[in-house]
Order: C-alpha cells, then sequence, then structure tokens
C-alpha cells in the first residue's frame, strides 16, 4: 500500500478538451500526478444528470477526453483513468448516501438554484439532477481521496460532501474521510471573444487545434475598436490579443507598451501571436493525433484504471457495509 495521499477528480465527457481546461484544471491534474495517488474520473453517470435523453456520444466523448487528458500529460503509469459507470460501487455509494442526506441539503445548493432557473432547455425536475451532489460526494468518499482539485463553482459540493462524511460517520462509525479542495489557479483564459473561454459560447481553442484553424482563430479576434490604423493609441487592457499575448508571450510588457505609444499594429500584433501559439500548440496535437488513432490503447488504459478504481472502490465498500451492518 503506498503512504500517498489520495486525490480523486472528475470530468464529464463532453467531446474534446480545450485551452481552458488545459490552463484551468489538467495542468493541475499533471503536477499532482507527482506526488499524490491519483484517480481521474470520467463521470458518465454525471453526464445523465442533465443529457439523459441522448447517450450516443458519451462513449465517443470518453475517447476525445481521455485522449486530450493523455496529450495534456496525465500519465497512465502514474494516474488511475477510469469510468465512473463502470466501478458499481459509485452506484452503491449513492444509493447509502441518498438514504442519509436531508432534501434540505441539496435544495439549498448553489449549484442547484442557478442551474434550474437558468437552464430552460432541458428539463431537470429529476430526482437524479437534485441528488448530482450526492453522487459526487460518494465519487470521492469512495476513494477516501483527501484532496479533490475542483474549480470555484464546485466548492459548494465539496462543502456537501464533508457534510454528508460526517453524518456518516456519527451514525454508523468512523470510515469515511472528509476531503479538502484543492483550488485550481483560476488564471481565467479568456476566449476568442473576451469572454470566458467555453464550449457553450463557441469561443474556444482546442487542445491540439490544427494549425490552420488555430491561425484562423487568431485572425479572427476581436481588438481594440479604438485603434484603427496601425499607428493609433491602443488600449491592450480591453483587447483579447492582447490577453493572449500575456498569457504566451513572455515580452508581454514590450507589447503592451508598444501598443500604447501606437508603434506596432494589429496586423502584426495576431501575426506574432499566430506564430507563439502555433509553437505551443505543436507538441500537443502531434502526439494528440497518435493518441486519438489507436483506440485500443485508450480502451486498455481506461479497462486497467476501471480495474484499479474496482479494488480501491471494493476495499471501501467492505468497510461501510460491516459498520451498517448489512
Ligand atoms: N461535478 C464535476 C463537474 O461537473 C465532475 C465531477 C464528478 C467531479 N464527480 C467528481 C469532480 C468528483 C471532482 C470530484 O465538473
Amino acid at each position: 500500500m503506498s503512504a500517498k495521499e489520495r486525490v480523486l477528480s472528475g470530468m464529464r465527457p463532453t467531446g474534446r478538451l480545450h485551452l481552458g481546461h488545459y490552463f484551468g484544471v489538467l495542468k493541475n491534474w499533471v503536477k499532482m500526478q507527482e506526488s499524490f495517488e491519483c484517480f481521474y474520473m470520467s463521470s458518465d453517470l454525471h453526464a445523465l444528470t442533465t443529457d439523459y435523453e441522448d447517450t450516443s456520444k458519451i462513449d465517443e466523448s470518453t475517447y476525445e477526453m481521455v485522449g486530450d487528458w493523455i496529450t495534456a500529460g496525465i500519465n497512465p503509469n502514474q494516474a488511475v483513468i477510469f469510468k465512473q459507470s463502470k466501478v458499481l460501487q459509485h452506484s452503491e455509494l449513492f444509493l447509502i448516501l441518498s438514504m442519509i442526506t436531508p432534501l434540505g441539503w441539496l435544495e439549498r445548493c448553489p449549484t442547484y438554484k442557478e442551474q434550474i432557473k437558468e437552464i430552460k432547455n432541458k428539463d431537470l425536475n429529476n430526482y437524479g439532477f437534485l441528488g448530482y451532489p450526492v453522487l459526487m460526494a460518494a465519487d470521492i468518499l469512495l476513494y477516501k481521496a483527501s484532496l479533490v482539485p475542483v474549480g470555484e463553482d464546485q466548492l459548494a459540493h465539496l462543502e456537501l460532501t464533508r457534510e454528508i462524511a460526517r453524518r456518516f460517520n456519527n451514525f454508523y462509525g468512523n470510515v469515511l474521510i472528509e476531503p479538502k479542495e484543492c483550488l485550481t489557479n483560476t488564471s481565467r483564459l479568456v476566449g476568442l471573444d473576451g469572454r470566458k473561454m467555453s464550449k457553450s459560447y463557441g469561443n474556444t481553442i482546442l487542445l491540439g487545434e490544427e494549425d490552420d484553424v488555430l491561425k484562423e482563430k487568431v485572425r479572427a479576434m476581436f481588438t481594440d475598436p479604438l485603434k484603427i490604423k496601425k499607428d493609433d493609441i491602443g488600449h491592450p487592457e480591453g483587447c483579447v490579443v492582447f490577453s493572449f499575448h500575456k498569457m504566451f508571450n513572455r515580452d508581454y510588457i514590450k507589447r503592451q507598451n508598444e501598443c500604447k505609444a501606437g508603434s506596432v499594429g494589429c496586423v502584426l500584433c495576431k501575426k506574432e501571436l499566430m506564430e507563439i501559439l502555433s509553437e505551443f500548440m505543436r507538441p500537443f496535437t502531434v502526439k494528440r493525433k497518435e493518441v486519438i488513432a489507436d483506440k485500443d490503447y485508450l480502451q486498455k488504459i481506461i479497462d486497467e484504471g476501471n480495474q484499479k478504481a474496482r479494488e480501491v472502490a471494493q476495499k471501501t465498500m467492505i468497510e461501510l457495509r460491516a459498520v451498517l451492518k448489512f
């Protein structure tokens, strides 16, 4: 048994990942695999909580997503990569925890209230959607993970997970571990239109984006509307192209000054960004092609991961069943 602390995190299989995922989540996952025993899960059961009508794309999306994890540097020999629905203990623990979770805790959840109000194109008045944080709690508690890398939007779920663990331990005996969050550095990457990079806004740059597409995306980026001629004085603070320079260009301070002084125009500024981004992206694009082309390899990683995850999950469930007197 390794004495390393355990980490669990998950992502819904919604297809290819973009640079927002890379900088917001994956880089952190990659770093954590060095120091912790990491479990990274494709949460396909979670996908059902909102997209239950059509499951035909989940399988393909899982390959795309896991392929991107590996492209980003997740090493399947270090971290366990697995599929939630293939480890049946998630469903069993979810069922047990749902028995002891007060409805009020779920109804008060900010994500629940927000999504019920905002998502109008799907019927979310389902038992599973309300109970979604309980499933997330089961995911975490099953592995006795002490650290969970999540974004800010998931903090309330972590708090709920701790509350559920405490309640369980109080009732039956001390077997579950209260996890801590590990907030991912939210150096918010803006999308092509200046809003947060997100698939639903259609403003993404994909991890492993093909060079011609990448360049076309940069070409079409919004720039400072007040800088029309190349020697006009620019306002880098509000410019999408500059925000990418800031992220990718070591000399961004120089660029900031040049833009403000009107000594560099937007066309040249974009051209340089294209080159910088293109160089950054190239190794990912090459690796992604290789990884995605070999479905058998991906399937083997997932199968082996499922097996390792099951072993840990099974151990926890044996302890749980014992304290429950089942
Ligand atoms: N709820 C997370 C999301 O939608 C995904 C997720 C499922 C997760 N189970 C998890 C994250 C457990 C961390 C730990 O993004």
